[in-house]
């Protein structure tokens, strides 16, 4: 389920304010009476408590928590179902996320317009998604190419709120309000700096946890941000594309906008040593 800083959270985007009070009441330390809170069946005597609170808004924050976790427990029980054919097609030699091509929804480009993202920020948006699914092919791993090119499109949702380092959560927050799928939202935060440790994000005032990358997909995406920066900032002089990733590892350490820190050049370094030997192979 997600935590109460989420709930919190989607609130404070759908209202203004952030019913700390009422998420913190429903999402009880005790889990015997967490799950009584939780119960659908107690609706009608908590939504009247809850409206007479705090008026209609309080009662439609209360339902709307409730929604939100049944739904985060539904696309767990989806994740895992797909895990499980998955296992069983490998298991049978059958390999699973087979697609071979994927495109940019017009649903999703509707998603970030709306969301107020700049048309700068949109093509950048969709020049990431196009260079991770080019390098997502090129692997030859067989990979899921949706999450690959949804994921990148919306790594930076949070520009249509803030330039600044915090456009990460809040990409996830907003994605989050939007519906869109945990894998997602989970990159939106994640981006920044390539994927942090808890320590890190401490230092960076970021919401302390950990950040690090979980999949090959997720790093894919990482490595297509920070080379459509590379092709697209005119911060360095190429005369290809192929030039960027050629000459990736020079730029990330000499050049002062891709070069944040040690552990952060390291990480991105990582990256392109293993993507570029998947490549080659
Ligand atoms: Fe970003
Ligand atoms: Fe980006």
């Amino acid at each position: 389920m997600p935590p109460v800083e989420n709930h919190v959270a989607t609130s404070r985007l759908r209202t203004g304010k952030e019913y700390r009070e009422l998420h913190t009441w429903i999402d009880d330390a005790d889990p015997k009476i967490k799950t009584e809170r939780h119960d659908i069946t107690r609706i009608f005597v908590f939504g009247r408590r809850f409206e007479k609170q705090y008026g209609q808004e309080g009662l439609n924050e209360y339902l709307q928590h409730l929604h939100d976790d049944i739904a985060a427990k539904f696309e767990h029980l989806q994740h895992d179902v797909e895990k499980m054919t998955g296992d069983i097609l490998a298991y049978f030699g059958v390999k699973k996320g087979s697609a071979l091509n994927y495109t940019v929804q017009q649903g999703d480009i509707d998603i970030m317009k709306n969301a107020g993202l700049t048309d700068a920020d949109l093509a950048h948006c969709l020049n990431v998604a196009k260079k991770a699914i080019e390098i997502a092919q090129r692997t030859g791993v067989r990979l899921d190419l949706e999450l690959v090119g949804r994921g990148a499109f919306f790594h930076d949702l949070g520009k249509a709120r803030s330039h600044e380092i915090d456009h990460g959560k809040i990409g996830a927050e907003l994605g989050i309000a939007f519906g869109l799928p945990k894998a997602l939202t989970d990159i939106m935060e994640k981006h920044i700096r390539g994927g942090m440790s808890e320590a890190e994000a401490k230092d960076l005032n970021l919401p302390v946890k950990n950040y690090t990358l979980s999949s090959l997909e997720e790093k894919i995406i990482i490595y297509a941000d920070r080379l459509v920066d590379i092709i697209t900032d005119g911060v360095v002089q190429i005369e290809s594309e192929r030039e960027a990733e050629d000459r990736f590892e020079e730029f990330i350490r000499n050049v002062p906008k891709y070069y944040k820190n040690q552990v952060t050049y390291e990480r991105y370094l990582g990256y392109h040593r293993e993507i570029q030997e998947l490549m080659k192979g």
